[in-house]
């Protein structure tokens, strides 16, 4: 097992490895000696696999819980949903006392933890994520949310998690084409922060240890939430590639996923720096291979007027993950792999910058 602390404002700890959703009634015993009872919120697809290993170990350690079922899928991820569970946690009389649990990938995450952060003013969560976006992202640095009609992650909270299980078997059960998309982040965050994680991936592909590489990934996370937790710098460089990977999975009607809209994002920024003399030319080269030897897409036939669009009414629609201040668009560019930069530009250079990429 692996352990990544994080020092946020409530600080808290990240256990990564096979088997410890078994151990979940002592860590939550440990955590939590006053805690009453514990709401599970987990979703249709994640529930009739992993339900059971995390309620048995509660029941064995005598831990008082009731269970909250959401349909899959991101159109869960909505105010309505949220009013749901918390109403079911004031049915069930739980109180300031009480802990939820998060169980399934980043909408359950998310929502579970918007209604910790809500209920009573705020409970503990702890988060146990099932998908390989979860492990890496969503379940750390506490970004809450619920999706509004007029976009993602519109209303939520930074409400950070007491703890993050990560048993890494509840991969074995992840759709491939879900395990795929979490590896488009995995390639964003090697692009970020870590050349030789890079040239691990090169060489082993989907093959890579999971417990390892989750770890390392967490860490990098770590390293971002802890000095920027509120979001009001440095943690915007976790937008790579989002900023055109949004406009394209919206451009998509969300026929493509995040991952591989994100991968596609990436791609267009890393060509972009490259014939903009941003980064080398190997740069480009590189991460268009990597993309293609995970089965990423790295490319859009969407209309660039259509794509700039949605890029720039982005910033009311995706929490932020376009920063548009008085015409100025960060940007975050490539300088090497391993190293990236937050660039301002105006609207028109954002553009000509983008369109250098496709
Ligand atoms: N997923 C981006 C962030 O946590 O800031």
């Amino acid at each position: 097992m692996r352990t990544v602390h994080v020092p946020a404002s409530v600080p808290y700890d990240v256990q990564i490895g096979p088997g410890l959703l078994a151990g979940l009634g002592d860590t939550l015993r440990a955590l939590f000696p006053r805690a009453g009872r514990y709401l599970v919120v987990t979703d249709d697809q994640v529930g009739p696999l992993w339900l059971q290993k995390v309620v048995c170990p509660l029941s064995a350690a005598d831990l008082p819980f009731s269970v909250y079922t959401l349909p899959h899928g991101e159109a869960s991820k909505t105010a309505e949903k949220l009013v749901d569970i918390l109403n079911f946690a004031a049915a069930e009389h739980f109180t300031r006392s009480d802990v939820f649990l998060a169980l399934g990938g980043g909408m359950v995450g998310d929502l579970t933890g918007f209604a910790a952060a809500c209920y009573m003013r705020g409970v503990a969560y702890v988060q146990l994520p099932t998908t390989l976006l979860a492990a890496i992202d969503s379940s750390v640095g506490g970004k809450t949310a619920v999706d509004l009609p007029a976009g993602k992650n519109l209303m939520g909270a930074f409400w950070q998690p007491r703890a993050v299980v990560c048993d890494t078997d509840t991969l074995s059960t992840l759709p491939q084409a879900d395990f795929i998309s979490g590896c488009a982040e995995v390639i964003k965050t090697a692009v970020l922060f870590d050349e030789p994680l890079f040239a691990q991936l090169e060489r082993t592909g989907r093959d890579f240890d999971r417990e390892d590489l989750i770890a390392r990934c967490v860490g990098h996370k770590r390293d971002v939430v802890a000095e920027d937790e509120f979001d009001t710098g440095r943690r915007a460089l976790l937008n790579l590639g989002h900023t055109l990977g949004h406009a394209v999975e919206a451009e998509s009607n969300y026929s493509l996923s995040h991952g591989q809209a994100v991968a596609i994002g990436l791609a267009v920024v890393c060509r972009a720096a490259a014939k903009t003399g941003v980064c080398a030319a190997d740069v480009a080269a590189r991460v268009d291979a990597i993309l293609e030897k995970f089965g990423l897409p790295i490319r859009t036939d969407a209309p660039f007027p259509a794509l700039m669009e949605r890029m720039l009414s982005d910033k009311k629609r995706s929490g932020g993950t376009i920063n548009v201040i008085g015409g100025t668009i960060n940007v975050i560019v490539p300088e090497a792999i391993g190293r990236c930069a937050i660039r301002p530009m105006g609207t028109d250079g954002a553009a000509a910058f983008m369109k250098a990429g496709l």
